[in-house]
């Protein structure tokens, strides 16, 4: 990555500390660093420490350096800006913009993606001030880390912690490189997370592990690549990202009318969605008795249709379709050869294999898969943070989406970025 011009806002918490690992993180991957604490931070780490670290000067007076109007030149020469640790009282702040110091006025006049990684005691992140403010923060894009759960300052633990240093630097690095590719600009790509449930009785649901976050990643990850995103959502246990057009489904066929619709003319289709195979053949209008069988009970349940495979089957013209496969097989050419098989049969463009089980692959923060091509080939190896395998993922479909349109037009250059 080129050296970007990284502003790292620190504000008034005890985790300032540790903002010194995030700033000496990018410092030594030959970012150029300015550090833009706050009046508070400067309580918890001194300047000169902030100024040796990043090797650049350190400003937090608003009226220091009028002539050169710092309060916004900071700001428009940033390409990233981090802020770590966030507290409550600088959400707040950014939320309503607010500019009544040299960090809000930098953020104000920046247009670079902004990454924040809150800090503080748990009641204050659980208060419905502060999640209202993230959401809103959310909503406009900017990037979350955390809170990590954990020893909080004093006795107590839970949610509020700060992030670790390299966490923040590895989120921000990769939003940055996402915000700079805009190699999806102008295409329309629709991502399907989370995992259906199939109600039983007004109660009760058969469903499954899957959380939405690879899929959420994918959205995410192409929104910041510049396409236009819908995400169909289902039962998600994360976030929504920001910027994307979500439409909430819960069922198989909720699902499949959702993305059939979306589907039409998009560039990109991603069935990240666990998909229930089957459904109860009846749902009881009233709460299904524990005397209802005889000491036991059946269920009889039924086909769901394979949405995935009904697109790939059906015409697709010019719609690049991406399938998942979630397998437990442990050999590696086993799985691959499951994927190979699942990706011919439902006719999609390529198929992200993914090995799951009791603890790996659904609601962790990392993923390890593999990426098969039309001609069975392997055309990706992914692992890391869900963020990261969504950039690895897409990666493919960019390179994949540049090799169609030079096909389908062989005299103008397309670059394949
Ligand atoms: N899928 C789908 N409709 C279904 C089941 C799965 O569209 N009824 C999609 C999933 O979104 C995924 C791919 O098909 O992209 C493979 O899902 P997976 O659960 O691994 O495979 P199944 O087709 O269900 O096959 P099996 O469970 O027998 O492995």
């Amino acid at each position: 990555m080129s050296p970007l011009n990284v502003v790292v806002g620190i504000t008034g918490g005890i985790a300032a500390y540790k903002a010194v690992g995030v700033v000496r993180a990018l410092v030594l991957a030959g970012h150029d660093v300015h550090v833009v604490p706050t009046e508070g931070a400067l309580r918890f780490v001194g300047r000169p420490t902030l100024e040796a670290i990043s090797r650049n000067p350190v400003h937090a007076d608003l009226y220091e350096g009028v002539a050169e109007v710092r309060h916004v030149a900071i700001g428009q020469a940033a390409d990233l800006i981090v802020i770590a640790p966030a507290t409550a009282n600088t959400i707040a702040k950014l939320a309503t913009g607010l500019a009544d110091d040299l960090l809000g006025n930098t953020v104000l006049a920046s247009e670079a993606p902004l990454v924040i990684a809150p800090a503080m005691h748990t009641e204050m992140w659980r208060h419905p001030a502060t999640q209202a403010n993230i959401a809103t923060l959310r909503s406009r894009g900017v990037t979350i880390v955390g809170p990590a759960v954990g020893q909080l300052t004093g006795a107590d633990s839970g949610p509020g912690r700060m992030e670790e240093p390299d966490v923040i630097v590895a989120a921000a690095l990769e939003r940055a490189a996402a915000s700079a590719r805009h190699d999806l600009a102008g295409r329309r790509v629709v991502v399907t997370a989370g995992g259906t449930r199939e109600p039983l009785d007004p109660v009760r649901f058969l469903g499954n592990r899957s959380s939405g976050k690879q899929g959420v990643a994918i959205a995410e990850a192409a929104r910041a690549r510049g396409a236009a995103v819908t995400l169909i959502a289902a039962n998600l246990e994360v976030g929504e990202p920001a910027g994307c057009d979500v439409r909430r489904v819960s069922t198989a066929l909720e699902l499949q009318q959702a993305v059939t619709e979306a589907a039409r003319g998009a560039d990109v289709v991603v069935m990240a969605a666990a998909v229930a195979d089957y459904r109860p053949a009846g749902v009881s209008e009233s709460k299904i008795k524990k005397d209802a069988g005889d000491g036991g009970l059946t269920l009889e349940l039924v086909r769901n249709p394979d949405i995935l495979a009904g697109l790939g089957h059906a015409p697709h013209d010019g719609t690049l379709l991406v399938g998942f496969a979630a397998e437990t097989e442990s050999d590696d050419e086993r799985l691959l050869d499951l994927g190979r098989a699942k990706r011919e049969a439902k006719g999609a463009d390529f198929l992200v294999v993914n090995r799951v089980g009791w603890t790996e692959g659904f609601a962790a923060d990392e993923n390890r898969v593999v990426v098969v091509g039309r001609s069975g080939d392997v055309v990706a190896r992914a692992h890391g943070t869900k963020m990261s395998v969504a950039d690895d993922i897409l990666d493919v479909v960019v390179s994949e989406l540049a090799t169609a349109a030079a096909a389908a037009d062989p005299t103008e250059e397309h670059e394949s970025r």
